[in-house]
């Protein structure tokens, strides 16, 4: 990992009200030193705060995404839905796909690829997370689930410019698990080998989430394929969100 460009994304689930906006003006304040200048930060609140989060971090380097949307475009009788068009307007950039949080509830790489495709045509970059669950990797299945989860959501999408791969392996989030070092190599090596294949692409920008503190993010920062990470947990304490940026971006 070098310093350029890496990505820093806080997914805070459903967590959050007005009051925690407070904290993240600390990070906005850390994003204007020189230092981050080509750091990004992505905050993913609910969306209830997605419309406050664009207005404080206007004119900030700070970005806003949501979390999921709706495979619809526009609008419709979806009751309790959210449209990738109606984010938009709220001058959100990013929008988290296929977390397996939502994939436990029912989601499928058919839906993703759908609401992927609406979300590209609103201009949303994509945070598209994927990852085995431990039966799964017990079964030696990983490389197999993954790259179908790769292929069916990202179905007839040509260009990966705007999206980002948050590989998320399920049984390390939010246990305190994390992957060895060795073995996260080795795994983002082979992802990066059949994305850039798959899509013509020199350098995808892979992205790794799963238990994510101050400690390890060291650690992975020697991963040369892992360009970011997407934070639960630790992204909702504003300390610890910032210190795991000082700690990588050195
Ligand atoms: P934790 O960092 O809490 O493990 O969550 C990871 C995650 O799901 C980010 O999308």
């Amino acid at each position: 990992m070098t310093n350029n460009n890496i990505y820093f994304i806080a997914n805070w689930k459903m967590y959050g009200n007005l009051n925690s906006l407070n904290s993240v003006k600390k990070v906005i304040e850390l994003s204007k030193k020189k230092k981050f200048k080509n750091t990004n930060i992505i905050y993913c609140p609910p969306y209830t705060l997605l419309n406050d989060f664009s207005k404080l971090t206007k004119k900030t380097r700070v970005k806003v995404g949501a979390q999921n949307c709706h495979e619809f475009e526009f609008s419709g009788p979806f009751t309790g839905s959210v449209s990738p068009h109606m984010i938009a307007s709220l001058g959100v950039k990013y929008i988290i796909i296929g977390h397996s949080e939502n994939r436990s509830i029912g989601e499928n790489n058919s839906t993703i690829n759908k609401k992927i495709i609406s979300s590209i045509k609103q201009k949303l970059k994509i945070i598209f997370c994927f990852g085995e669950t431990l039966k799964q990797k017990k079964r030696n299945e990983t490389n197999h689930v993954l790259k179908k989860q790769i292929s069916e959501g990202l179905k007839n999408i040509k260009k990966i410019d705007n999206i980002l791969f948050a590989y998320e392996p399920v049984w390390s989030i939010g246990t305190g698990v994390v992957p060895k070092i060795s073995d996260l190599q080795i795994q983002m090596r082979i992802l990066k080998k059949f994305i850039s294949k798959k899509f013509k692409s020199k350098n995808p920008v892979l992205l790794y989430g799963g238990s994510v503190n101050q400690k390890n993010a060291i650690l992975f920062k020697q991963i040369n394929e892992i360009k970011g990470f997407l934070v639960g947990g630790a992204s909702q304490n504003s300390n610890k969100f910032i210190d795991i940026i000082k700690k990588t971006i050195i």
